[in-house]
């Protein structure tokens, strides 16, 4: 199913609009995409949002404790949702979360750019045991064969690692660190439905099965949504995002919506230096906290020492200075 138009379809119903993009840049020119300046960026949602580098919209709220950040739908109408401010140009991005329960809810975890490329998790409410990868290409709809299902343990009582590792030649979605999926360039049309422009991310739960919704969709996400047995949360505990080409913004040089035709601009250090004073921030905020190595969650690092992905830094440019350790 094509996470975005369904979802897309809920919030502008709710009028959120205005925090997506409207300008398609396959179609008109559009004006350059913010990026994250630099290569790595990390999260514990545990202290709070960043409001600096996130966004949070549509109706329904968050709140934060030790589980990181809960989004909420407690009635009809919610789906709380948080956003990157800035894009990422290929990269590796990991999310620690558990899904949230109800039938007909479904929480989600979407990488997407202006032109319609996404890649995705998705759980249902009522699937505990189960998870789907899927992926678009500049909004191709024509068929809907491109969702696999993967098995996982318990995911709406165990938080697990799930990562996507995306470069140009391919993309890889990991669950703690084993990889599930990958889809190689070639794999998608020939590379012309391969998702490979800057995308932004997006966390956050809505309600497939409310009533309201088309049976289509309600049938989609488990069946229809009891509100009398919620409130239905989903926790976001950290999140960490490497940008394989961090720029300052990515201007779209045409209409191909292809790799070779983003350019890269570096300018703009305020916003460099205040991105790196919060990284600081956090970073000794985590030290205070007497936390090990970011990724390294107890009692996973077997599964992480044995499939971690190795970066693509080789791909485009490359001073290379970040790892995933
Ligand atoms: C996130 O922060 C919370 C609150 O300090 C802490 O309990 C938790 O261990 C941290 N998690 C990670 C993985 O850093
Ligand atoms: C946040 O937590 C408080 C206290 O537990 C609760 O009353 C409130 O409804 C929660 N808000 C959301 C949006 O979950
Ligand atoms: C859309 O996807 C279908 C099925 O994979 C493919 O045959 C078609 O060429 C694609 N269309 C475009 C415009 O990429």
């Amino acid at each position: 199913m094509h996470l975005s138009v369904l979802w897309l379809s809920a919030l502008f119903s709710l009028g959120a609009s205005q925090t997506f993009s409207k300008c398609d840049p396959t179609i008109k020119s559009c004006p350059p995409n913010p990026g994250l300046p630099y290569r790595d960026y990390q999260i514990n949602f545990s202290y709070g949002l960043d409001h600096l580098n996130w966004e949070h919209f549509a109706a329904g709220g968050y709140n934060y404790s030790h589980a990181g950040a809960g989004l909420t739908i407690s009635k009809s109408g919610q789906s709380p949702t948080l956003q990157t401010k800035w894009y990422i140009f290929f990269g590796l991005i990991e999310v620690h979360l558990r899904a949230a329960p109800g039938q007909g809810i479904v929480s989600c975890i979407v990488l997407e750019s202006d032109d319609g490329d996404e890649i995705d998790f998705e759980w249902l409410g009522g699937e505990p045991q189960r998870l789907q990868t899927n992926y678009f290409g500049k909004r191709n709809t024509t068929t809907w064969d491109r969702g696999r299902f993967s098995h996982v343990d318990d995911t709406q009582y165990v938080t697990h690692s799930y990562a996507i590792d995306w470069n140009q030649d391919s993309i890889t979605w990991y669950v703690d660190w084993q990889p599930v999926r990958t889809l190689r360039f070639h794999e998608a049309v020939d590379g012309t439905n391969f998702p490979q422009t800057p995308a932004r991310l997006r966390l956050g739960i809505w309600s497939g099965g409310d009533p309201k919704n088309p049976e289509g969709t309600i049938s989609w996400s488990g069946g229809r949504t009891d509100y009398s047995k919620g409130p239905y949360t989903m926790y976001v505990e950290r999140v960490r995002i490497v940008n394989y080409n961090p720029a300052t913004s990515y201007v779209w040089g045409d209409k191909s919506g292809s790799w070779q035709s983003i350019q890269q601009v570096h300018g703009n250090r305020r916003v460099v230096r205040d991105m790196e004073t919060q990284a600081r921030i956090l970073d000794s905020q985590a030290d205070q906290s007497g936390q090990q190595s970011f990724v390294r969650a107890p009692g996973r690092r077997r599964a992480q020492a044995a499939a971690r992905p190795e970066p693509s830094y080789r791909h485009m440019s490359g001073d290379g200075e970040a790892s995933i350790h």
